[in-house]
């Protein structure tokens, strides 16, 4: 016989005059395959139209549907049901600000990361709209695309306890950001430019060293490494620019 699945939603609408956070329960039968993004559109869509919550890709690709599950921040689309107790809790990720019910602004959080975080490649080469592509060495490529398979979901963020008591903190997504920019030999830049960026208790040295965010990454990205390469070598620039007598503020 299959189980009977309660939902126990947050629900609150911070745009809708005299609203009040609540949690709100829905039931309905489990069924094969039944995922959490399935789940919220079948309340949606039979049980409350008015029930917020975001997702494009629905194949945890655009990071859009992550929220926390029985305490802990998931993906919703990748989340199975037959792996989560008959009782679900669903709250909207913490840290970010909430637009409604399940949905958070991821959006501007990780712009002003990207723009904090200078995550561009930098150059004083001019462009040559001309040139031919430059084979970039397989084991650097391999070595950059771990870093590159973030989907910006926040799940690393919300379970980050530095984050949630730190607003201005880059978090691991942030520090794994930084360090696939390190690895490109296309970047220019030297590790005391980066020092700059990052060298300071916002970027590689806020991380109190709890690893949920590596724990919990929905797309299994070792964050621990990439956390370690980074730390490793802004101690390094930071060693070097205090015994060239540099000011470090
Ligand atoms: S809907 Fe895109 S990651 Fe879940």
């Amino acid at each position: 016989m299959a189980r009977q699945l309660t939902f126990s939603i947050f629900r609150y609408n911070p745009n809708k005059p005299g609203d009040k956070p609540r949690m709100q329960e829905y039931t309905f039968e489990e069924f094969e395959g039944l995922t959490m993004f399935v789940a919220l559109n079948k309340i949606r869509e039979e049980m409350d139209p008015t029930l917020m919550f975001d997702f494009v890709c629905r194949a945890a690709i655009c990071g859009s549907c992550a929220m926390m599950i029985n305490g802990r921040p998931r993906l919703a689309c990748k989340t199975m049901t037959i792996n989560l107790p008959s009782r679900i809790t669903v709250l909207p990720l913490p840290v970010f600000k909430l637009i409604g019910d399940l949905s958070v602004d991821t959006g501007t959080w990780f712009r002003n990361l990207q723009v904090k975080t200078e995550s561009w490649i930098h150059t004083n080469k001019k462009f040559d709209p001309n040139a031919l592509e430059v084979r970039m060495d397989n084991k650097i490529a391999e070595q950059i695309y771990e870093p590159e398979r973030c989907v910006e979901c926040g799940c690393c963020v919300a379970t980050c306890v530095t984050a949630n008591i730190r607003e201005d903190f880059i978090g691991a997504t942030g520090i794994n950001r930084v360090s696939r920019f390190m690895m490109d030999p296309r970047d220019e830049r030297s590790d005391a430019e980066y020092y700059e960026v990052v060298g300071n208790e916002d970027g590689a040295f806020g991380c109190v060293g709890l690893m949920a965010c590596a724990d919990l990454c929905p797309m299994e990205i070792p964050l621990q490494t990439q956390l370690a390469y980074a730390r490793r070598k802004m101690a390094a620039a930071g060693l070097k620019l205090q015994f060239a007598g540099v000011k470090i503020s």
